[in-house]
């Protein structure tokens, strides 16, 4: 048996319903191209991707369903929102906590276009560095893109401040929240986002290969990104203006955003808050246990708001080749390396050596955490 610490790159165990809604999708025959047929299995296709995308809309705080937009993964969210809004002669704000799907596709807008970007600075613990942010404010500053969350650290951002500083200087805000979507209760439009990215792989149980981008804005246009078939408006040669059409070219996946809808069914059902408390126990736990063992060393502030996520180092060990004893003698699997977070990364000087990231979820075990906390403290011991 695999003892799975690794819920922040994507969760393995998925709630029943969402693999039943999958097989039921793809073994009954029922659910054909969701793109406007005439006939009862296009339109059950269809249904099920405008019932996913209102669900969806109710559970990020959207007001107009037509606002939710389905992509693959965020990534692909986060490229259409990032490019879908920056023009000639623009300047971005972005931080060290960002992941590559953030940096990307600023860097390659920077390379190729007259754009500009500035790197907000993060504490010693990897908290972005809120008071430096008005610093880096110019005349022609379009867009700030933070993440909600850090995949690496797991330090959670105030939102409202952030959001409190756009509006104060009228930029548009993007959010990345990958790691936050299916944790934190986040109402898009009531918090002032512009543009709301996440996945639907990690915390919200979907299967992989769903991810969306909520546009909180109303007024706010996103220009297309892929264009082609949109099942509307056939005859013109420009994909149609109107959300989501606008954004979504090409046949939806239809199985992974019905199982979508379940995952957030099953969060609705448990309760949002009650699963990030479960998690976070299993997080707090592990962590209490552990920080007072010399050799290991942690990375983060463990006085905020945190999602389940540790980092952590065996000091003078890499990354790589404490990921190798765990799984090899120990049956753990964490994330170890790089984790697509380069600026982090350099901030705590750990290019060479990289980082340890155990990541719980609310789908973790008591025994879990027990085991793993365990065959710590014994690589520990072995290594003093
Ligand atoms: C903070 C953050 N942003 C973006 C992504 C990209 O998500 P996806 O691979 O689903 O596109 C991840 C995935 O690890 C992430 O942790």
């Amino acid at each position: 048996m695999t003892y799975y610490f690794d819920y922040g790159a994507t969760s393995l165990k998925k709630p029943e319903a969402v693999a039943k809604k999958v097989y039921e999708i793809l073994s009954s025959g029922e659910y054909a191209n969701p793109s406007r047929g005439s006939y009862k299995e296009a339109n059950n296709a269809f249904i099920e991707i405008y019932k996913t995308r209102k669900l969806v809309a109710d559970f990020f705080g959207i007001s107009d369903e037509k606002r939710v937009i389905f992509t693959n993964n965020a990534t692909e969210a986060l490229n259409i929102a990032i490019k879908g809004v920056i023009e000639q002669g623009d300047h971005i704000i972005t931080t060290k906590m960002e992941h590559n799907s953030v940096l990307r596709p600023i860097y390659q807008l920077a390379e190729k276009e007259n754009i500009e970007f500035s790197i907000v600075d993060s504490d010693k613990y990897g908290v972005v560095l809120y008071d430096d942010i008005e610093k880096h404010i110019k005349s022609n500053t379009k867009l700030l893109a933070i993440t909600q969350a850090s995949n690496l650290t797991g330090n959670i951002v105030d939102l409202k401040k952030i959001a409190t500083i756009c509006q104060k200087n009228n930029i548009l805000l993007l959010v990345d929240g990958s790691q936050a979507a299916g944790v934190i209760d986040t109402k898009v439009e009531k918090l002032g986002i512009d543009l709301y990215c996440f996945t639907g792989h990690k915390s919200l149980f979907a299967p992989q290969g769903v991810g969306g981008l909520c546009i909180g804005n109303p007024n706010l246009i996103v220009k297309s990104y892929n264009v082609g078939g949109s099942g509307i408006k056939t005859f013109e040669k420009n994909q149609p203006q109107i959300y989501p059409e606008m954004l979504e070219a090409g046949t939806h996946n239809t199985p992974s955003i019905a199982g979508l809808a379940e995952g957030i069914k099953y969060i609705l059902d448990k309760g949002i808050d009650n699963l990030y408390n479960k998690q976070l126990s299993f997080a707090n736990k592990f962590y209490n246990s552990l920080k007072d063992v010399s050799i290991i060393e942690f990375y983060g502030n463990f006085n905020e708001p945190k999602t389940a996520t540790v980092a952590l180092n065996f000091k003078g060990v890499l990354s790589s080749d404490a990921a190798e004893e765990l799984f090899e003698k120990y049956n753990i699997a964490i994330r170890a390396g790089a984790h697509c977070a380069p600026l982090m990364h350099k901030h705590f000087g750990t290019v060479e050596q990289g980082i340890v990231r155990f990541s719980f979820s609310s789908m973790t075990t008591e025994e879990e955490v027990d085991y793993a906390i365990e065959s710590i403290k014994k690589i520990a011991s072995e290594l003093n």
